[in-house]
């Protein structure tokens, strides 16, 4: 039977299960940075995350990037910034951040090797609705690809239509549902939809992939 447990509960649950909470470095991916020009026509540079960085995710969204759905800020660090590679997004002319991304192996999979990923993205506010959301993905797919990853195994909230029409738009295909999954502090608990795709089938490459 299902037992309800209050958020306070869960947080303290999660904070428990983060026993490590020594410093830590980012990992980095070798072949990165690479540019790309938009669909606007704006060249965005993908690059790997400084470690004076980490705490843009916190201070993107009003309550803090992960929030929602990661109980803690230590249980996101624990569970997504070290275990997973952290990416930042910018606009080539102006050196703006657009995006940030986490990539790591999926929850939705058994083991750390796996070789099917989640990628996690955090567009600026002032930056969203321009269609970033549905062009990162390809090129994130592909970094994922290049990475060793075969597939895409994520979530998405049933409440945010812009993330499903990001995720079903490139080409991800539903394979269950999470009753109650993730908690919004304004919403309480709602249900996540379950994706997958193989990543050669949505990955677009950069245009420029030699480093700059
Ligand atoms: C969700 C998110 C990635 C979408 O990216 P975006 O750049 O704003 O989305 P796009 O401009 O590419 O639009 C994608 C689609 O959603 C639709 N859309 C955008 N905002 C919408 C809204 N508020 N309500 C309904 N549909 C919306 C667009 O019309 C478009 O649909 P189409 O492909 O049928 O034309 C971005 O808003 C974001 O980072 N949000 C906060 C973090 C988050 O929720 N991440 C979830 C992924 S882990």
């Amino acid at each position: 039977m299902l037992q309800k447990m209050t958020l306070d509960v869960v947080r303290k649950l999660a904070d428990d299960e983060c026993d490590d909470a020594s410093a830590f470095a980012l990992k980095t991916v070798s072949f990165l940075p690479v540019e790309h020009r938009m669909h606007d026509g704006r060249s965005i540079v993908i690059r790997n995350m400084n470690p004076n960085e980490t705490d843009l995710y916190h201070s993107l969204y009003d309550q803090g990037f992960g929030l929602d759905e990661w109980p803690t800020k230590r249980f996101f660090v624990e569970r997504c910034l070290r275990i997973g590679h952290n990416f930042v997004v910018e606009e080539k002319t102006t050196g703006n951040r657009i995006a940030l991304v986490n990539l790591m192996s999926s929850v939705y999979a058994r083991s750390r090797s796996s070789q099917l990923c989640d990628i996690i993205f955090a567009i600026r506010r002032e930056s969203t609705g321009m269609r970033y959301g549905t062009e990162f993905p390809g090129i994130f797919a592909w970094i994922a690809h290049r990475m060793g990853f075969t597939g895409v195994h994520t979530d998405c909230v049933i409440i945010s239509p812009a993330s499903l029409r990001v995720c079903y738009g490139n080409g991800l295909i539903a394979t269950g549902v999470i009753p109650r999954s993730i908690y919004f502090a304004d919403q309480g608990w709602v249900d996540t939809v379950l994706l997958y795709s193989r990543l050669d089938r949505i990955m677009k490459e950069p245009e420029v992939t030699a480093k700059i």
